[in-house]
């Protein structure tokens, strides 16, 4: 249950086309990831596979039907939403029931659903409040456990984690892993978090504009990537492109990783000045401004120190090079 096909999906908001023919397909208990920059059409994407926007053209295929005109409450998918969207004056228990309610599903049955999502998420001590009553944190586990008690075959959330502070975005992070090997239900996931995309997802679709750039396992994109554009994208801090014609090479830019490149105070195959130093504790990172190839980033493993504006020489290994042609796309 909840195998997703998307079949050339656009949409279009008056003259303005935003979803430009996505096609995709999500398998079943797959935890698939949409990353892209802000804009690209990540939410819209979303909110037609739920039901809330029209599909302009394409098919919405779940579980072999075509569900393009059915309406949001009988999709069998629940959203979580950035904002968690929950009603104020309802309190924690009634506000994981309501759709079980609405659907006429006897009391009991309702209080036996709500306990058991309560338990998988902490929440029993909390399931007489209202949400003002409640943290950020809370708030977001409980509309995550609204989506649970309905037991859809499809969840989907956008950017649930982005109102949080960052020790509680890596907690919820852990427990949304967690629950998904639990449930093992189908799940699309929105994040612009690199961290949580490469932690979370089975698979992540790179969009770009309302089309993908790519689909693939998170280390494959890593260190696979199709084009620019991709290799840009994902990883952080980004890649270092450079100008293959000043290092000697056929392809029209090449990309290396700043884990890849190493200093070299007396020589290097290119010469720059420090421009800043980021000590991280487990890990530094070096910003070198060069004349050939503007602004390189080095990541080194633990603490090192480096004079802001000497003169120092950057390396990298020819192995861990991407090569790019003109038009941004890889040649392999
Ligand atoms: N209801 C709407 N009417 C017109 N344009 C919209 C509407 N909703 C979204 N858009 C536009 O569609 C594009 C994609 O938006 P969105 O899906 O929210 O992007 P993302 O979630 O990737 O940041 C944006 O340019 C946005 O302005
Ligand atoms: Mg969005």
């Amino acid at each position: 249950m909840g195998a997703l096909t998307l079949s050339n999906v656009t949409k279009s908001f008056g003259k303005t086309d935003v979803i430009k023919g996505v096609s995709l397909e999500v398998s079943e208990g797959e935890f698939c990831v949409f990353v892209g920059p802000s804009g690209c059409g990540k939410s819209t994407l979303l909110r037609m596979i739920a039901g809330l926007e029209d599909v302009t053209s394409g098919d919405v295929i779940l579980d072999g039907a075509r569900i393009n005109d059915l309406a949001p409450a009988k999709r069998e998918i629940a959203m979580v939403f950035q904002t968690y969207a929950l009603y104020p004056h309802l309190t924690v228990r009634d506000n994981m029931g309501l759709a079980l309610k609405q659907a006429g599903v006897a009391r009991a049955e309702i209080i036996a659903a709500t306990d058991k999502a309560a338990a998988m998420l902490s929440l029993q001590p909390l399931m007489d409040r209202r949400p003002a009553e409640l943290s950020g944190g809370q708030r977001q586990r409980v509309a995550i456990g609204r989506a649970i008690v309905r037991r859809p075959k499809l969840f989907l959330f956008d950017e649930p984690l982005s109102n949080l502070d960052a020790a509680l975005r890596v907690a919820t992070r852990i427990e949304i892993a967690r629950l998904h090997r639990e449930l093992n239900a189908t799940t699309i996931y929105v994040t612009h978090d690199q961290v949580e995309a490469m932690t979370l997802a089975d698979k992540i679709v790179v969009l770009r504009a309302g089309l993908v750039e790519q689909v693939g396992r998170p280390m494959d994109l890593y260190n696979d990537p199709d084009n620019t554009f991709v290799a840009g994208f994902i990883g952080s801090p980004q890649m270092n492109f450079l100008k293959s014609g000043l290092l000697g090479l056929s392809s029209e830019t090449v990309g290396i990783r700043p884990e890849h490149l190493t200093l070299h105070p007396g020589g290097g195959q290119i010469r720059g000045r420090v421009n800043h130093v980021e000590r991280l504790g487990g890990e530094t990172l070096v910003y070198v401004t060069t004349v050939q190839h503007g602004m390189l980033t080095v990541r080194m493993f633990g603490e090192h120190n480096y004079d802001v504006d000497a003169d120092i020489g950057v390396d990298f290994d020819a192995a861990h090079l991407f090569h790019f042609d003109a038009a941004g796309k890889r040649l392999r």
